[in-house]
């Protein structure tokens, strides 16, 4: 199996376990990829759509690994019992959807060693919401495929776990930026990038309400800068 840059880096942090669940596993393909290279012993592959799950299976069916791949349709964590898995990974979903999974099924997220989270939008949201709640983000990655950079953010359940003293390491993962991550410069170019084009667009409007949001984003910016100086440079 030969997986995708966003998908293989996603498979490089599961770290070598008994069982991973792959909540909205869409076509299967981590389960597999880990479970041929030996990294895991059984995985439950799981989606809320039956067509999702069909693909799954047509897959796992192909490579006769029905005996260690399992699948569940339902929604979120609930088709997990606690401690049934050691890893629980959740990729390709807003970082809002996957919160919520987590704060549904609380049991089940906290008996895992870890979770593998990879939030297409609302990483900000996500971090907050981890690090009020009980959990630490012990690693963070970066990978580019095509044009676009995703972020993927490794945390365990640790009730001693500190909120960040300064905000904008929601924004910017604050373990990215202690490790210096090769792709931070590029990453943080891009948001620069995207933020000054959405100042201009505001600084057209007229509205006290575009001043108001103008005003913060720009902060964001100068935040976002600090650390680009303070990293890069
Ligand atoms: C964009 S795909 C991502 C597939 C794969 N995880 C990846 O990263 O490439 C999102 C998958 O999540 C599933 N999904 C969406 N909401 C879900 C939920 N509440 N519970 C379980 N699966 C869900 C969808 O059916 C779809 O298969």
């Amino acid at each position: 199996m030969i997986l995708s840059e966003r998908l293989r880096a996603i498979a490089q942090l599961v770290p070598n376990s008994h069982t991973l669940a792959d909540i909205g596993t869409d076509h299967g393909y981590i389960p597999l990829y880990l479970i041929q290279q030996r990294r895991i012993q059984h995985a439950i592959a799981a989606d809320i759509s039956p067509g999702s799950l069909d693909k799954a299976r047509q897959l796992i069916r192909q490579h006769r690994l029905e005996h260690c791949i399992e699948t569940r349709l339902g929604n979120g964590l609930s088709v997990l019992a606690p401690g049934e898995a050691d890893i629980i990974l959740i990729a390709g979903m807003g970082g809002v959807l996957i919160r919520n999974m987590i704060d549904k099924e609380e049991e089940v997220a906290r008996s895992a060693a870890a979770l593998i989270l990879q939030p297409m939008i609302g990483q900000e949201e996500l971090r907050r919401w981890l690090l009020q709640n009980g959990y630490r983000i012990t690693d963070e990655e970066l990978v580019k495929e095509g044009r676009r950079i995703y972020e993927i953010i490794v945390a365990i359940p640790d009730t001693n776990a500190l909120a960040y003293d300064n905000e904008i390491f929601y924004e910017i993962g604050l373990k990215l930026v202690e490790k210096n991550h090769p792709l931070l410069k590029e990453w943080l170019m891009k948001k620069i990038k995207s933020l000054d084009e959405i100042i201009a667009q505001l600084q057209r409007g007229k509205t006290e309400s575009a001043a108001i949001r103008m005003l913060e984003l720009k902060e964001k910016r100068r935040q976002y800068k600090e650390v680009y100086h303070w990293r890069i440079k």
